[in-house]
């Protein structure tokens, strides 16, 4: 088993190594290769994704991504590195699941998973006009929605929410709605399928996400909706999630670099490790092992492990210690894998 390890820019030097290192203590025959991506590499090479890089994720089949800066205002020659291997690897879904942590005053109940269109929408970056005016064009497929349509089907455990605004667009939106729909009534006759608005969906998920199993949705309703959801897990340092595509997956945690805190090794590790679990489970089938990572996650945080930005005192480090100390390597083993 093969993992390409790209740091990025910021806290993902700290976090990506840290993930890393528990990967390799609960699968030590895994094979780490490091790979750059990201602005420090734009300015050093001319290119936020070098050729090689690419070529280690195909061939690899997983990496694990921290997070990339961009610059304030547009460069010429720069687009994000995480959005250029979305777009050059095929990456057509972002899964985002949202479980509630054993935290202080969180809440127990939370337990849903985003599955965001990652090719499309907004994201498609074709802008044109000037300092009067401008455009952006918004695109759907019925091809890009019938493909996530089947993922977030099969990701689905009891229901399936379809979130969309088809009411003021309903060319676009209504093309992702009913073909979502279509797709999934096909092949999980067993599952509820809903759709909501998205401006709805955001007030429920703020009000009662307990209510929600699987959400899919369109790129930027998704993005925004899985940043709003991330709160149920107690914020940004603890959020994973992974984008999958055709024998390729790329992992990466929510949140991004981190420049106020970059470079004083206080990052919470805990998103990235997260993001770890899910390459084991969705990517090389090792779901023990996925579990033996979030329960040994679970363990250090109910026994009060935190980073500042949960409270706490422990640096990046110490953090991975605590949580390594309480995976049971017999909770993976005793399944078998
Ligand atoms: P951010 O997610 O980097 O940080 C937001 C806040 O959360 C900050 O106060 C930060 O200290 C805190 N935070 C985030 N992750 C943390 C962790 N693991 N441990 C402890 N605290 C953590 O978002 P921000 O500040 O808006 O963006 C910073 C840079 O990151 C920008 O250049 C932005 O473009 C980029 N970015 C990259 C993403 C990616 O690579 N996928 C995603 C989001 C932003
Ligand atoms: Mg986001």
């Amino acid at each position: 088993m093969k993992l390409v390890v790209i740091p990025g820019d910021g806290i993902g030097k700290e976090v990506v190594p840290a993930a890393a290192h528990v990967l390799k203590a609960v699968i030590p025959d895994l094979d780490i290769v490091t790979a750059e991506a990201g602005w420090g590499t734009f300015q050093e090479l001319g290119t936020a994704v070098p050729a090689s890089t690419l070529e280690a994720v195909r061939t690899a089949g997983a990496a694990l991504f921290g997070a990339v800066q961009s610059p304030a205002h547009p460069v010429s020659g720069y687009r994000s590195a995480i959005l250029t291997l979305r777009t050059a690897l095929d990456l057509y879904a972002n899964v985002r699941p949202v479980r509630a942590l054993p935290l202080p005053g969180a809440r127990a109940d939370v337990d849903l998973i985003i599955v965001r269109e990652n090719t499309e929408g907004l994201y498609v970056g074709e802008e044109q006009g000037n300092q009067e005016q401008a455009e952006a064009i918004r695109r759907i497929t019925r091809a890009a929605s019938e493909r996530i349509g089947l993922l977030a089907a099969r990701f689905a455990r009891r229901r399936l929410t379809i979130v969309h605004k088809a009411n003021v667009l309903p060319l676009t939106d209504g093309l992702f709605r009913d073909t979502v729909r279509a797709t999934v009534s096909t092949i999980r006759p067993d599952v509820d399928v809903e759709e909501m608005l998205v401006d709805v969906a955001a007030y429920h998920l703020a009000r009662s996400p307990e209510r929600f199993d699987v959400i899919v949705a369109p790129n930027l309703y998704g993005d925004i909706l899985s940043d709003l959801a991330s709160v149920w897990c107690g914020g940004l340092g603890l959020a994973p999630s992974i984008n999958l595509g055709n024998g390729v997956a790329v992992a990466e945690p929510v949140h991004g670099s981190a420049p106020d805190i970059a470079g004083r090794g206080i990052a919470n590790p805990i998103a990235a490790i997260l993001s770890g679990a899910l390459l084991c489970r969705y990517v090389w089938y090792l779901p023990r092992v996925a579990v033996a990572i979030e329960e040994g996650v679970r363990r250090a945080l109910q026994a009060g492990a935190a980073t500042p930005d949960l409270g706490g005192t422990l640096t990046t480090g110490e953090m991975v210690k605590a949580v390594l100390d309480h995976i049971r390597p017999d909770e993976a083993e005793r399944y078998g894998t």
